[in-house]
């Protein structure tokens, strides 16, 4: 059901909140028309808006309505791609990319310096935005416009940085040289949970790349999608670059079919969940394209028996509880030393009881909805499940009686580190706590869920933490010591291993995967000596 949950919610337009609301729609107006709301046309936005952008907008596929998930309320409309749509924006992006690919570099980093200077411009409105079609709260909804800004920055310097290698050659008169030569247009296919940010890891580091982007959010995400190509297209615009350096095609899993399967998009990006990113992939590996995946990931915190308790307390509300345990990152699994167990669940219990939870949008609330009504129908049947399995729950597990997708956020107890629920990745505020005797033991728990993203250790002790950190550690993309699972900073390379994909995006030398990679040799002599020392005359 969980995989489910993540297919319906991340990647098709079928099964979102928009059929059970659309009797609703037609009686009522859209939140765009509520004076209330009027700062969402400061974004460009209007009641229908187009959901196509190739340089110019259009769209000719299905309407969807966007929903608040705090009340359940239709914000506004788009219309989506179809499949001529589709046609014509990869043709309009791959027409632009004659152009773009002849930009240099560092020209190209001062367009995306552009792009983060607007996204400062408007970060207040876009997370905003966030807030209300998302649901996270507000300082998530403008954290996650801050992070498309960071990595702006990041790929400003790194436009002046990328670099292939000379190598000694083996030959007299010849070069041996590598250099990067960027793919071409890259499809980039994004979920509801992160709509700005994991665009911004991507498109940011492939456009110095020398690449154009073909972007799909998520369907239940459209007005987003929608307002951040309005940044971007504004900042081409005013340098008379052709707008399709960045398309959009908002729609479903049939435009991303389309993408996984045409030989035109070099490499397609894509995050989401296990189950259709290995349907993706194979899509994209039976035509020989490179893919990059960020899926799921079944997350823990580890709690040794030295560690800071206050410290762990803070830090488990956040990583469980924050963005109502919608982040690929959260903490789903907390693994507590026997000698801590008691102190850190009785804390931990008291502190949920004092979270706020209400309207995302109000500036102290740090615990809003779910996304979707599918995402809370998980959430029951999760719970029940968990008990069915013999868990107890500590607090939490119930749905809040209030308009909108608003659940408790739930601590289990008392399930084995094996038991079926806990190996399975929900995509809620649940997490399961374990009791453990001996680190090794902690640790083969840590690892023994098929996804591999995040982790986190609580200890002061040093050998510990090289354990942790080294060969017989976390096998995780992301280790962490002393700090939440969650919340990566953009200069890492971010992603994981096993079921989460293996694709690391955002920092570090992640910008490889953007381009080819070229070894060159150049004879400058006039002999002609073959490598190997080989005669053949
Ligand atoms: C995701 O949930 O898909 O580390 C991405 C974090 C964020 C990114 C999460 N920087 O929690």
């Amino acid at each position: 059901m969980a995989t489910l949950l993540k297919f319906a919610a991340r990647f098709s337009n079928n099964l979102t909140q928009k059929h059970v609301f659309a009797a609703s729609v037609r009686m009522s107006s859209y939140l765009i028309q509520d004076p209330k709301y009027s700062w969402l046309k400061d974004l460009g936005l209007d009641v229908d808006n187009k959901g196509v952008f190739c340089g110019e907008w259009l769209g000719n596929g299905e309407v969807v309505t966007s929903y608040s998930p705090t009340t359940n309320q239709p914000i506004a409309k788009v219309t989506q791609g179809n499949s001529k749509d589709y046609e014509k924006a990869v043709k309009a992006a791959r027409e632009a990319w004659q152009i773009w690919a002849e930009v240099p570099a560092p020209q190209r980093g001062e367009i995306v310096r552009q792009i983060g200077q607007a996204l400062r411009d408007k970060i207040d409105l876009l997370g905003r935005m966030e807030s209300l079609e998302v649901g996270k709260i507000l300082g998530e909804g403008v954290g996650e416009v801050q992070e498309y800004i960071d990595v702006c920055d990041y790929a400003v310097g790194l436009s002046r940085m990328f670099a292939g290698h000379v190598f000694p050659s083996e030959r007299k008169g010849h070069a041996l040289l590598e250099q990067w030569n960027p793919l071409g247009v890259v499809g980039v296919i994004t979920a509801f949970n992160f709509p700005v940010a994991v665009y911004g890891w991507n498109s940011a580091i492939a456009m110095v790349c020398g690449n154009c982007m073909l972007w799909k959010g998520a369907p239940s995400t459209p007005l987003t999608s929608v307002a951040i190509t309005k940044v971007i297209s504004s900042v081409l615009e005013k340098n008379s670059l052709p707008g399709a350096i960045c398309s959009l095609v908002c729609g479903g899993s049939d435009i991303g079919t389309l993408m996984a399967k045409d030989e035109r998009l070099p490499l397609v990006s894509f995050t989401g969940s296990t189950q259709v990113g290995h349907k993706v992939s194979m899509m994209v590996q039976e035509r020989f394209g490179k893919f990059l995946l960020e899926l799921g990931g079944n997350n823990a915190i580890i709690v040794n028996e030295d560690a800071d308790l206050d410290m762990v307390v803070r830090a488990s509300v956040f990583a469980c509880a924050g963005t109502a345990g919608q982040r690929c990152t959260t903490t789903r699994r907390l693994i507590l030393h026997k000698s801590v167990y008691d102190e850190v669940v009785s804390r931990l219990v008291k502190a949920y009881g004092q979270l706020r939870i209400g309207d995302p949008c109000e500036a102290d609330t740090l615990y809003g909805p779910l996304h979707s009504t599918a995402a809370v129908e998980a959430y029951k049947n999760a719970i029940e499940e968990a008990i069915k399995q013999g868990g107890k729950v500590e607090c939490g597990g119930k749905v809040i009686d209030r308009p909108g997708n608003f659940v408790e956020p739930t601590i289990i107890s008392g399930l084995s580190h094996d038991a079926k629920i806990v190996q399975t990745e929900t995509f809620v505020p649940i997490v399961y706590i374990l009791k453990f005797e001996v680190l090794d033991e902690a640790i083969r728990w840590n690892n023994e869920v098929k996804q591999g993203l995040s982790s986190s250790i609580f200890t002061k002790d040093l050998g510990n933490i090289f354990q942790w950190i080294g060969p017989k550690g976390s096998d995780c993309g992301i280790i962490n010591v002393n700090i939440p699972t969650n919340g990566a900073e953009i200069g890492g390379a971010f992603g994981g291993e096993k079921h989460t994909g293996g694709g690391r995006e955002s920092g570090s030398d992640a910008w490889k995967q953007y381009m080819r990679r070229s070894t060159i040799t150049i004879n400058y002599s006039k002999e002609l000596p073959l490598a190997q020392g080989i005669k053949f005359e």
